[in-house]
């Protein structure tokens, strides 16, 4: 049976969605079986019934996670699931004309994930919408040399 990897989407303009979908192929040509979910009423299940995951998603207001995001957020927090059977990779979307809080959505995510147990494989991406790289094609960069350590 193929390896899943379920993209769990925060968004608000699109962005995320657009990276996930360049992202995809990258990992079913690597025979993994992608779903691809907008995160707005996810639950926790969703992180104890898979393995691995990708978030991908960007960041707004003071740092937070967009509002499709917060409640399966802040659910999380709150209700504190193990995760210890769980690997996650992270794309995060910023803009670092926003200094103080530059890339904070995919890094709290991070954070949570890690303190409930999950093992992060790879570094964190951070794309920079004030950059000259399009989003698309640092997610797509990224995602082939995630598989890579995913393999090992
Ligand atoms: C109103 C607004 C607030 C934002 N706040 C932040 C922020 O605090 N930190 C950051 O790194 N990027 C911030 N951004 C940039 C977005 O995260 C970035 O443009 C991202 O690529 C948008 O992705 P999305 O289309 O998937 O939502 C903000 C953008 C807007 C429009």
């Amino acid at each position: 049976m193929a390896k899943a990897i379920t993209i769990l989407i925060g968004t608000i303009t699109g962005t995320a969605e657009l990276v996930a979908d360049d992202v995809k192929p990258v990992l079913v040509e690597a025979g993994y079986e992608v779903e691809i979910l907008d995160m707005d009423g996810l639950t926790q299940d969703v992180l104890l019934d898979n393995e691995l995951v990708l978030i991908c998603t960007s960041t707004y207001g003071q740092g937070d996670v967009p509002d499709n995001a917060m409640d399966f957020f802040e659910q999380l927090d709150v209700m504190q699931p193990d995760l210890s059977g769980l690997r996650y990779g992270v794309i995060g979307l910023g803009d670092s004309t926003y200094a103080d809080t530059y890339n904070q959505g995919g890094a709290r995510f991070d954070t949570l994930l890690r303190e409930l147990g999950a093992e992060r494989v790879g570094e964190v991406m951070a794309h920079n919408a004030s950059s000259d790289e399009l989003p698309e094609e640092a997610g797509v960069a990224w995602a082939r040399e995630w598989i890579k350590i995913l393999a090992k």
